[in-house]
């Protein structure tokens, strides 16, 4: 995997925080609402497309729900934290969401109230970079790892440190999807935001990154309704596969 296309968190006049500020909303309605958001062309042609991501959003809780009972929970680029009621409805005792917009926090506390959860969770904005050693059981993360460098990957795992662990990848294998999903983040804003665009990652290389700091055996789930994502993760969640050590 290689960083060279990668701007940091601002560069050249562009800034990952802003990106998200203005794009994590829109984005969530769109991916997650039955009838859509209220971006362009280019923003509806995704949102049908977006079966996938409502599918991993319920599938991630029903596979760490065995998982999380009596834990406490964090999860990195928690958008509005739509999966920790579903997580404290599972058992866990607490969920932290970090993530870097403002504006997706903000609704996720103000959620958190109304629905009546807000004691048994907290939601902080901080970018990866802001943070020290995550305070949790399990680590979990949806679409983050995508836009991470390999420095930033190597930091999620190492502030997860004995944490357990799931994170929701796109990987890097070749199918039609993929390709049309590379093509849409290019023509949609790819081409104004100096490269910073999803990547596709190579489990075995994730694996290796997480053995590194944290010793025991790593699992890949797919599932075809994921089409090119995957769940890398330390827990033994149903159906899951062993990564085989590189040797
Ligand atoms: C594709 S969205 C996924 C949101 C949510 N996890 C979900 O699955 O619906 C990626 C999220 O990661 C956040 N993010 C991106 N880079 C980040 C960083 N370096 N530190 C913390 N959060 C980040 C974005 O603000 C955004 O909310």
């Amino acid at each position: 995997m290689s960083d060279s296309k990668r701007p940091g968190q601002a560069k050249g006049g562009f800034d990952v925080r802003d990106f998200w500020e203005g794009k994590i909303l829109e984005w969530e309605r769109g991916r997650y609402s039955a009838t859509g958001g209220t971006g362009g062309t280019l923003e509806r042609l995704a949102d049908r497309a977006s079966d996938s991501l409502r599918f991993r959003m319920e599938s991630s809780a029903e596979l760490l729900a065995p998982f999380v009972k009596g834990k406490r929970v964090i999860d990195m680029g928690c958008g509005t934290g739509l999966l920790a009621p579903k997580l404290l409805a599972a058992g866990a005792t607490h969920y932290t969401g970090y993530d870097i917009a403002e504006s997706a926090i903000e609704l996720a506390n103000a959620r958190a109230k109304s629905e009546g959860w807000a004691d048994r969770a907290r939601f902080e904005r901080a970018s990866l970079a802001d943070l020290g050693p995550l305070d949790g059981d399990v680590v979990i993360s949806l679409g983050l790892t995508d836009w991470l460098t390999d420095a930033e990957l190597e930091r999620l795992f190492e502030l997860g440190g004995a944490a357990e662990f799931l994170h929701a990848t796109s990987e890097a294998r070749p199918s039609l999807q993929r390709w049309l999903h590379q093509a849409y983040c290019y023509v949609a804003y790819g081409y104004r935001t100096q490269g910073y665009v999803p990547r596709y990652l190579e489990t075995p290389a994730i694996a290796a990154m997480a053995r590194r700091h944290r010793k025991g055996p790593v699992h890949v789930w797919r599932h075809r309704r994921l089409s090119f994502g995957a769940y890398i993760t330390s827990l033994p969640v149903k159906d899951a596969a062993l990564v085989p050590e590189r040797p």
